[in-house]
């Protein structure tokens, strides 16, 4: 009989519940809280009340997408961090619910950590899916994370890099906030960037030694600008949103390129995955492609639903700790700042 893991995640302002069986996705289902779009950010109190009000909700449409019923389920794992502290209370109280309920185990697992295993995640009917070929190197783009990893194995990730200060998803949605574009910004700033001039306006690229990341300076020298611009002409955004949005964007991707080549050529590699939800970035796939072309190699790219945060890339960890006979026991807690020592 196949383990069925049952993932919950909660740890920003997704509710995503997955299963897997063997680690083939039987089923995701989440739902985004869109409450959050009026206050221009995630606000902690609305996402736990939210998840609150969502999980039971959530779990119960997964288990009966996938055909099974709570009984099934061999393993329950749930994101302990890194997050929002109230919002992985929510998960992790609910998983220990289950988990006792059902008399099955618990696993606490780690948010980054799960956005790899999304390079694992398919829906194919064959037994076990066979993922990307180790070792390889990732590139983990989200709202709050930015990491260059190498992977050995699901479980052997050694970190190379990772941002000083804000995460790539964070500088696309605080650049799209200056430009006047609703939250979060990033999917819109790369919409209108399509139809934008990416060489007009030029804004300035960190200089960061090593593997890591730095995007406050593009941050500043967008803001120092738009000041400066706007001062001149009041209108000078709206006549020119296209090209400052291709602007931003490409010095965004430049520099997530650059590390990531750096990180290849440094382990004479040339696979690479790139997961989380600015993976959704038409111009960092589409250049990423090239790049990957350019050495030779192969480029994983997860289906979207599994780039942003989901439920089926906890289960999927869950299922590879299982594998490994790591499961935790009832006092496990969330934690917000959860180290990735892997
Ligand atoms: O992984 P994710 O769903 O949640 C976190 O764990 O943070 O990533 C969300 C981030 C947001 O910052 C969002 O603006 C960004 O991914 N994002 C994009 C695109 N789609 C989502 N950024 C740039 N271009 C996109 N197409
Ligand atoms: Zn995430």
């Amino acid at each position: 009989m196949p383990k069925i893991v049952l993932g919950i995640e909660s740890s920003c302002d997704d509710t995503s519940v997955g299963l897997t069986a063997d680690g083939r996705i039987l089923a995701n289902v989440s739902r985004s809280q869109l409450e959050h779009a009026e206050y221009g950010g995630v606000v902690p109190e609305l996402a736990s009340r939210a998840h609150l009000r969502l999980v039971t909700r959530v779990a119960e449409a997964a288990i009966k997408s996938a055909g099974l019923s709570f009984r099934d389920v061999d393993a329950i794992a749930v994101t302990r961090g890194p997050g929002l502290p109230g919002a992985l209370m929510v998960g992790v109280s609910y998983a220990k619910g289950l988990a006792l309920a059902l008399g099955k185990p618990l696993i606490g697992v780690h948010h980054m950590e799960a956005h790899i295993h999304a390079l694992w995640a398919s829906r194919s009917p064959d037994s076990a899916p066979a993922g990307p070929i180790a070792p390889l190197i990732a590139l983990i783009v989200s709202g709050g994370h930015t990491y260059l990893a190498r992977l050995e194995s699901p479980l052997e990730i050694q970190i190379l890099g990772r941002t000083l200060d804000d995460a790539a998803g964070e500088a696309f949605d605080k650049t799209a906030k200056m430009l006047g574009l609703g939250y979060p910004g990033g999917p819109q700033l790369d919409a209108l960037a399509e139809l934008g001039q990416p060489h007009r306006f030029h804004f300035s690229r960190a200089r960061v030694p090593g593997l890591d990341f730095s995007f406050s300076g593009l941050k500043t020298s967008v803001l120092y600008f738009l000041e400066d611009q706007v001062q001149k002409n009041p209108k000078f955004i709206q006549e020119n949103i296209h090209d400052l949005c291709a602007g931003v964007r490409t010095a965004v991707v430049d520099m997530l390129l650059e590390k990531t080549r750096r990180a290849l050529e440094e382990s004479a590699l040339n696979r690479l995955g790139i997961v989380g939800g600015v993976a959704a970035n038409r111009l960092l796939r589409r250049e990423a492609t090239a790049l990957m072309e350019s050495l030779n190699g192969v480029l994983y790219l997860p289906d979207f639903e599994f780039c942003t945060d989901n439920g089926a890339m906890i289960a999927l960890s869950g299922h590879f700790r299982l594998m490994r006979g790591h499961t935790d026991d009832l006092s496990c807690t969330p934690d917000p700042a959860l180290p990735w020592t892997s």
